[in-house]
């Protein structure tokens, strides 16, 4: 009989993505997906290491894990992702936790590493790769309407807080062709929206094609798939990607472009490499290019030496900006980074309090925004009943806030809808359908 794996996935989407791409290569070796923990004869933890809270939610995990094991000596354990290479000493010598210990560019090799570990050995495979995009794999995906496609692996960028660089290597890309022809196959499934991902999708570069060349490559495919990318890196968004979103109306008008801080000092100490007059300038710039185009962005609260006076630039910033999200995060200190050689001189309970001002700002200013809404006819794609009632149903707008509206009898998931919106809380729009919508009679009508 076939062995059954179980992957519980942690973390950033990239994670989510790569869990499909291993789920891909261990069905291709004969593997089948368990579907439930105890069904399984391996589990594979894919991890996260961007702050210590992620990694001590999996220290605790595998806490758990390791009672199952003990009432079952035969099931194997095992790491993959981003804590893989940082903590395999600890995991398996000191801890003796784990059977397997497999980074993000060793996942072609999982097959044989569980092997050995079934023969009683640790399985452990943790180098970087210069290459690996993963680009021939198909990744295993359960039929929906939403799916990740990774176009590229790693950042370069060295942001002073950040492990990624060291836990996920060295930028490289897929080709643009294995990309599109992905979206192609997810089309003729049925999918409805795609997001590319990447750690600075910006960077994207396969021969003389860059990322804006990429996404219409993709947009064009199916103009009944929305297109949607994420992470945008401030120096790097190029007016040909701004032009690029405009110009095709299944590109979605939004755009994570994480601004850390409002501090030019600190944006300085963290290596972001722009000023906030760069980034602000940019922002002005994408308003005028893309008429209706919402911003989200990440946020650290007390990063090293970051005094009241920069916490207050970090407010102010996104006053100016009124983004419609934000991933708002304590600073971290993460070993083996550059900013882990400086003090972490901001309190805890400063911390707190500044990340508690950031995201009390964010709600007043989604709520406001959200508002504003209101008597305004959004597109949304129906994603299914709401989560309150089966009479309502629920989806997403191309800026990507939920909309939740009562259902109507020819309406199904995946469908488009033009809903008009009634009510707004700082997370939830409310509306009525006023008519179905198709994207292929709307194509470019937002070109400027
Ligand atoms: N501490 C806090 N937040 C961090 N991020 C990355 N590294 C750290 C850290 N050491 C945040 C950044 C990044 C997001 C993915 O996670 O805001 O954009
Ligand atoms: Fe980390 Fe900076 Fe790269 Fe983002 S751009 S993954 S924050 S190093």
């Amino acid at each position: 009989m076939n062995s059954k794996i179980y992957i519980e996935t942690y973390g950033c989407q990239m994670n989510f993505a790569d869990t499909e791409i291993v789920l891909g290569i261990l069905k291709n070796k004969g593997y089948e997906v368990a579907n439930s923990i105890d069904d399984a004869d391996v589990i594979l933890l894919n991890t996260c290491s961007i702050r210590d809270n992620a990694e001590q939610r999996i220290y605790g995990r595998l806490g758990n894990l390791k009672n199952l094991k003990n009432q079952k000596p035969e099931l194997l354990l095992g790491i993959l992702g981003c804590m893989a290479e940082r903590l395999r000493k600890d995991l398996i010598e000191e801890k003796k936790i784990v059977d397997l210990v497999v980074g993000p560019d060793e996942y072609r090799r999982l097959p044989e590493y569980i092997d050995i570990a079934f023969n009683g050995e640790k399985g452990i495979g943790v180098r970087l790769s210069r290459t690996e995009t993963y680009d021939d794999i198909e990744p295993h995906r359960e039929d929906g309407l939403s799916a990740w496609i990774s176009v590229m692996r790693g950042c370069d960028k060295f942001c002073t807080f950040c492990v990624v660089p060291f836990t996920r290597g060295r930028e490289r890309s897929r080709s643009l062709q294995s990309v599109v022809q992905e979206v192609q196959n997810l089309s003729e499934r049925g999918f409805k929206e795609v997001t590319l991902l990447g750690q600075n999708v910006n960077s994207y570069l396969d021969c003389e094609n860059d990322f804006a060349d990429l996404l219409e490559a993709c947009a064009k495919v199916d103009r009944n798939m929305r297109i949607r990318f994420t992470t945008s890196h401030p120096q790097d968004l190029s007016d040909k990607l701004l032009y690029t979103i405009a110009e095709n109306s299944n590109i979605c008008n939004y755009i994570h472009l994480p601004v850390q801080s409002g501090s030019n000092r600190i944006l300085e100490l963290m290596n972001r490499t722009y000023t906030i007059e760069h980034y602000l300038n940019l922002i002005e710039k994408a308003r005028k290019i893309i008429p209706g185009v919402s911003f989200s962005t990440d946020i650290i609260a007390g990063f090293p030496t970051e005094t009241w006076q920069d916490h207050l630039a970090t407010l102010e910033v996104m006053k100016q900006v009124r983004y419609d999200g934000a991933y708002m995060f304590k600073y971290s200190p993460r070993e083996g980074t550059k900013a882990y050689r400086m003090e972490d001189d901001v309190p805890d309970e400063v911390k707190t309090k500044r990340l508690q001002e950031i995201i009390d700002l964010q709600q007043t200013i989604s709520y406001q925004k959200n508002q504003e809404l209101i008597g305004k006819e959004e597109v949304v794609l129906v994603e299914g009943f709401s989560r309150k009632s089966d009479e309502f149903l629920a989806g997403r707008t191309d800026t990507n806030k939920v909309v939740v509206f009562p259902k109507f009898y020819n309406i199904a998931v995946g469908d488009y809808v033009t809903v008009k919106i009634n009510k707004a809380t700082s997370a939830t729009l409310f509306g009525e359908i006023v008519e179905n919508f198709s994207f292929k009679e709307s194509l470019n009508l937002k070109c400027v």
